[in-house]
């Protein structure tokens, strides 16, 4: 029996109430970062220790599925910090540790964002003060880690083309106060403090093949010319793929492909840091929205991996149960939001065998 049909036997099985479709479920299914592995890729996602309290499931799916994880709050400066330069690495340091003993590789997330700040970072950022702050931030945090990290997001989302500026920079508080040197400064900084960890720029719709996406796409490959040219130890590219149920049409097209080869041909390692699909426009109907979801998993990783830059596949959480999309788009009918690849039991969704499927069929990386 080949994926698909599998799946549809699983439909038709809960369908019929058939209680013992959970085991034939795990039976079939491989861990994604087996599959991943046996491409030279990774597979991984965002994680947070309070959910393994919540469900000792998540936990073993975790395990089981993940060679790669990234903090989804734990690392955030408001999450560090809630005192000019006061830092507790307490539940950081307790995540770095289960991914050791689990053997998962830890993504630092992130340095550098206009969000996710402390209270007290508006009030003192300054022409004069934001430099240092933001130096001083980069040598505790990415010194604290030193060593124990695979890479380190340095900065995040600097690109907003609807920001009206030439170069398509953000006008973020770091932007505003440091000027446009501020990431060279960033990747400097954190090489320095941690000289062996991955160093990346990650960004956020660099994926979508319209105007925005391709605004995007062009400011990068511009900003890294200038950052390549000056010598600034960048070695890798996030894409973010927070993508929409609502934009299958525009998804991984091959405008998006010929990026991927641009950014290879400057020598970046790329990762898809972030993934999920926000099913808020899709209809109500579970399985049509699994699988318009499953699709688009399909298609836009398949787009993805065909370039051999792409290292890993990091998605935003596995279980539905735990997405932060039903806080952050939730959908209009009260229906939970289903964007992972497993259900909020914890099982295989049609999304699971869309993601199986791309990485089985992707190129092996040398
Ligand atoms: C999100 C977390 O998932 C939420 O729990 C938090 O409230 C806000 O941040 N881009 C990023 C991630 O780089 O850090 C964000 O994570 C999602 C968007």
């Amino acid at each position: 029996m080949n994926r698909r049909d599998f799946v549809t036997a699983l439909g038709a099985a809960a369908a019929a109430n058939w209680s013992s479709s959970t085991a034939i479920a795990h039976a079939a299914m491989s861990p994604l970062k087996q599959l991943a592995d046996h491409k030279g890729l990774m597979f991984g996602s965002s994680l947070a220790l309070k959910y393994f309290t919540q469900s000792p499931a998540y936990k073993q799916l975790f395990i089981s599925q993940c060679d790669i994880a990234t903090p989804e709050l734990q690392m955030k400066w408001n999450s560090l910090s809630h005192q000019p330069g006061v830092y507790d690495f307490a539940s950081a340091d307790q995540l770095v540790t289960f991914c050791e003993t689990n053997h998962i590789k830890v993504r630092g997330h992130t340095l550098v964002w206009h969000d996710s700040l402390p209270a007290w970072i508006p009030g003192r950022l300054s022409s004069t003060t934001a430099e240092t702050i933001m130096l001083d931030h980069i040598h505790a945090v990415a010194g604290h880690f030193a060593g124990k990290l695979y890479s380190w997001d340095v900065v995040n989302e600097a690109l907003d083309p609807g920001s009206q500026r030439q170069d398509g920079l953000r006008t973020s508080p770091w932007l505003q106060n440091i000027g446009v040197d501020y990431i060279e400064k960033a990747f400097r900084a954190t090489a320095a403090a941690d000289p062996h960890a991955l160093l990346i720029w990650n960004e956020n719709y660099l994926e979508v093949s319209n105007g925005f996406g391709a605004a995007k796409r062009r400011a990068m490959l511009a900003q890294l010319d200038i950052l390549l040219e000056q010598g600034v130890p960048i070695h890798g590219i996030g894409l973010e793929s927070h993508l929409r149920g609502n934009q299958a049409n525009v998804l991984g097209d091959a405008s998006y492909e010929a990026f991927l080869a641009e950014l290879a041909k400057r020598g970046m390692k790329i990762f898809i840091t972030e993934l999920d699909i926000q099913d808020v426009t899709l209809p109500a109907d579970v399985s049509e929205r699994d699988q318009t979801v499953a699709d688009i998993y399909k298609k836009f990783l398949t787009a993805t991996l065909r370039q051999s830059a792409v290292k890993g596949v990091i998605a935003w959480g596995l279980s539905d149960a735990f997405t932060w999309l039903s806080g952050y788009a939730p959908r209009k009918d009260g229906l939970p939001a289903r964007p992972l690849a497993f259900d909020a039991n914890c099982q295989p969704k049609p999304a699971y065998y869309a993601i199986a499927d791309a990485l089985e069929t992707a190129p092996r990386r040398a």
